[in-house]
Order: C-alpha cells, then structure tokens, then sequence
C-alpha cells in the first residue's frame, strides 16, 4: 500500500507514483507504470533501485548497521554458530532448542556428496583456481541431485537448501585437496560443521587434525560475517537467474561467478596480496597516493563499499577475531596484521578516504585471518561463497515463493546505430 504520491510530470503529463515505506530503510518510489508510458528510468550499477522486496537482511550504511532477521550482526556473532544463523536465514526465526537439534543433525546427514562426482573433479586441471572449480561442480550438482528440483515444490527447495548448505564444506574441501594432490577426506558426523569442514581441509588419512576450538570458533565465526548481505552483486545474480526458473544448483553456480571478482568476493584475496606486495610499513604511502591516483588502476583492497559509508560492523569483528586467530597461531606479532592496521590508520586519516568515505570492509581482514588459520590465499573466495550460500538460498527461496514473482529483465538506453541496411560485401570499408 502506498504510504506517499510522488508527482511525475513528462511532456506535461502528471504521474502519480506510489511511495512505499519498509520497516526500516528508505522509501521507494514504484516506477513500474513507467513503461507503459515508453519512459524507463536510467541507474546504471543500480545505485538508486530497490530491485525486490525482501525480509531478510537489513543494511544502515551510514550507521554502519548490518541485521539479519532483525538481529544484530555482533550478537549473532558472540551469541550463535554458523548453523543457527542458517536456521534464521532461511526460516526467518532462531531455532529453539529442538529445531536446533534436528537441523544439524539434518545438515550433518546430507554432507557426503555423490561419490561420481570425484569423477567430474578429475577433468579438472591439477592447477585450477579453486573457484574455477567450484563454479563447475556446484551447477554440476543438478545433474546428480534432480530428484529435487521441482522449484514450485516447497518440499522439493528445502532439500535443495538443505543439500547446498551441506555439501558446500565438503565440495569446498574437494577442490583444495584435488589442487593439492592429496586425498579427499570423508566428512565426520561426530564433528560440528565448522569442525568437520577444517578437518576435511586440513586431515589426510595418513594424519588426524585435531582443530583447536579458537581456530574452529574463528572459522565458524567468518561463516556467519559472510552469510549475506542483502541484494549485493552475487546474490542480485542469483535472484536473476532464479528468475528465469532455473534450478538452484545452476542459480548459485551463477551467484559463485559473480562474486568471484576482485570488487566482490575476489577482494578479500586481493586484499592479502595487496598487503604483502607493500610489504613494510615505509611503502604505505606510495600505495595510498597509488590508490588516490585517478589514471593507476590501482585501488586499496578491503576498503569501500557501495552501501557502507562507515566502518563496516563485519570488518569490526574480524579484526577482533583476527586478533585472537593471530595470538593461537603465532603470537601478537604478525608482521602483515601490524601492517594492516598501520596501514587502515593511514587511509582513515587521509582527506581522500574521509571525503570519499572510504572504510575497511569484511574482506580487509579476512585474508590475514584466514591465512593464520592455514587457508591458501586462492581458498579465500570459495569460503566466502560456502558461507554466502544459504544467503544466496534464502533469497532465492524468498523470490520463488513470492507469488507476484516476475522474469527480471531490465531494459536500456540506447545509443547504437539507427536501423540502416546491409551493404554488399564489396561496398563495406
Ligand atoms: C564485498 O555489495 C556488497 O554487499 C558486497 C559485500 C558482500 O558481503 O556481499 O559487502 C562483499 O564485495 C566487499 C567489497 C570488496 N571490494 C573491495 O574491497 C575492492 C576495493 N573497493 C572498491 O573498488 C569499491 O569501493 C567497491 C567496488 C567496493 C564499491 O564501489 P562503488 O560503490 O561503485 O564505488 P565507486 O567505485 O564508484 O567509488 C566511489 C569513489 C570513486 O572515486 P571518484 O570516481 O568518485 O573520484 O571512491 C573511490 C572511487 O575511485 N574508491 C576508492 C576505493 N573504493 C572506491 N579509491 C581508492 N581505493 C578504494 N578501495
């Protein structure tokens, strides 16, 4: 219901065009008669559309506010594992005790996946991106599990969700083995998920892992700073393909190549690469006036956000949880965190970074505490998307059972040739 008329006048004709109001966040004017009209409006990287409607995830980012059902991120953080938090997601309510119960024991009991599917890793090339790999096998997966993929069948979503949110540690886990040479390693029901996902990376049969619990904390942790993150590039990805009706093995397939990209996902192994090419803290202010240089491509990675303009909550807790990685593993003198820190003091003081507000972002110290925990650097980004997934199936979830659901299909301005015709191969120039 529109709570406000916003007046549009186009050749001297006046639109009435209805305002809607959220619980929280701006008004949106709904444009949707516009066309009829023959008028589009023009946003390119959609920086003023509100592309759908959703309850899921809600962003301040001038308050630096980040909620997930209406719950803080810091409290989710302190107060749930990654599980609960998928529980939220994808059901909208913390599970109580119960709920709690039969959901890991349900995700626990979908975590093997099918055993051809090593056969479909072995074409691989030994020194493929992992993500490389990832993309591949998880739209791959449709073609193992499609005996649930009825999208107009509830039943037939939540196992999809239920075999996504599963089978993304073990899959994740599959592709650094394969680019390693080494054996995968069988996922362990006795093991909670943040547990069992270290030990199929890091276990050999001829070795057991035993993951130290503030290591497992801090991975479990990361898993729920990255769940989701309202309608950001990759899961506006997935919402697109989803739109088209395409089942949600091939939809995250999409959403996992969106966020593959150094401004996306990529960004927090860019982030880490960028660290150790500065390298000492005497180099940081060539790469700070690099970073302000209109004509260098060069940007600082882990800094600037679309929606934050203020320090982004995540970036907050990973720097905490980084911290406490880095006193396990090594002491408190990790000279890359040292100069992180040095390095975000700089930025955080400079006129370029004020105006443009310009601050760390949840990959800024992601790749230095993924490092710690043992993680090689070109795994980053296929964490972040095991730990984006049941964002990007939740909403896909929220979009399929929207009964006003529609094909998303944007339109353009123009500005190519006027209709001419072909000329004979012999005039052309
Ligand atoms: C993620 O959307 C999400 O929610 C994403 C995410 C999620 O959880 O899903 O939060 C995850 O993708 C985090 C972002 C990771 N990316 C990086 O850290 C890469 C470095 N940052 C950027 O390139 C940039 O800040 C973006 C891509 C993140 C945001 O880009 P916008 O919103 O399109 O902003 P912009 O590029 O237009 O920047 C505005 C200005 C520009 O200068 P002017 O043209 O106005 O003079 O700020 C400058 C930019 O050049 N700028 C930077 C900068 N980021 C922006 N200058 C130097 N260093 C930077 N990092």
């Amino acid at each position: 219901m529109a709570d406000k008329i916003a007046k549009l006048s186009i050749d001297n004709k006046e639109l009435d065009l209805p305002i809607y109001s959220g619980t929280l966040g701006p008004d949106v004017v709904d444009i949707n008669q516009l066309a009829k009209e023959n008028v589009l409006t023009f946003d390119p990287g959609y920086m003023s559309t509100a592309s759908c409607e959703s309850q899921i995830t809600f962003i301040d980012g001038d308050a630096g506010i980040l909620l997930y059902r209406g719950y803080p991120i810091d409290q989710l953080a302190e107060k749930c594992n990654y599980l609960e938090v998928c529980y939220l997601l994808l059901n909208g309510e913390l599970p109580n005790p119960e709920q709690k119960k039969q959901f890991e024991h349900t995700i626990t009991y979908h975590t093997m996946v099918h055993a051809q599917l090593s056969n479909f890793l072995n074409g691989f090339r030994r020194d493929a991106h992992p993500m490389a790999i990832m993309v591949g096998v998880v739209g791959a997966l449709s073609a193992f599990y499609h005996d649930s993929l009825d999208i107009n069948n509830p039943k037939d979503r939540e196992t999809s969700a239920y075999r996504l949110i599963s089978k993304m540690p073990t899959i994740a886990a599959m592709c650094h083995k394969y680019s390693i040479g080494q054996p995968y390693m069988y996922p362990q029901n006795h093991m909670n998920y943040s547990e069992n996902f270290m030990h199929m990376m890091f276990a050999t049969p001829a070795e057991r892992y035993e993951p130290n619990p503030t290591l497992v904390r801090a991975m479990d942790r990361i898993l729920i700073l990255h769940a989701d993150h309202e309608q950001n590039a990759s899961t506006s990805t997935v919402r697109m393909a989803g739109s088209t009706g395409a089942n949600p093995f091939a939809c995250i397939s999409a959403g996992i190549g969106a966020l593959w990209g150094p401004a996306h996902g990529g960004a927090n192994e860019a982030a880490l690469n960028m660290l150790l090419e500065i390298g000492d803290e005497s180099r940081i202010n060539e790469y700070i006036k690099k970073a302000k240089d209109k004509n260098d491509p060069f940007r600082l990675m882990g800094f600037g956000h679309r929606v934050y303009k203020n320090y982004d909550p995540r970036a907050k807790i990973m720097r905490e949880t980084c911290h406490e990685v880095l006193k396990v593993v090594e002491g408190h003198d990790n000279p890359v965190f040292k100069l992180a820190m040095k390095l975000e003091k700089i930025a955080l003081e400079d006129d370029y970074f004020i105006e443009k507000k310009l601050y760390p972002n949840v990959d800024f110290y992601s790749g230095i505490t993924l490092s710690a925990l043992g993680i090689p650097t070109n795994m980053f980004t296929v964490i972040f998307a095991l730990a984006r997934t049941i964002g990007w199936i939740s909403h896909w979830n929220e979009m399929i059972g929207d009964p006003n659901r529609r094909l998303c299909r944007p339109r353009q301005l123009y500005t190519g040739p006027t209709q001419r015709d072909v000329p004979h191969l012999e005039k052309r120039n």
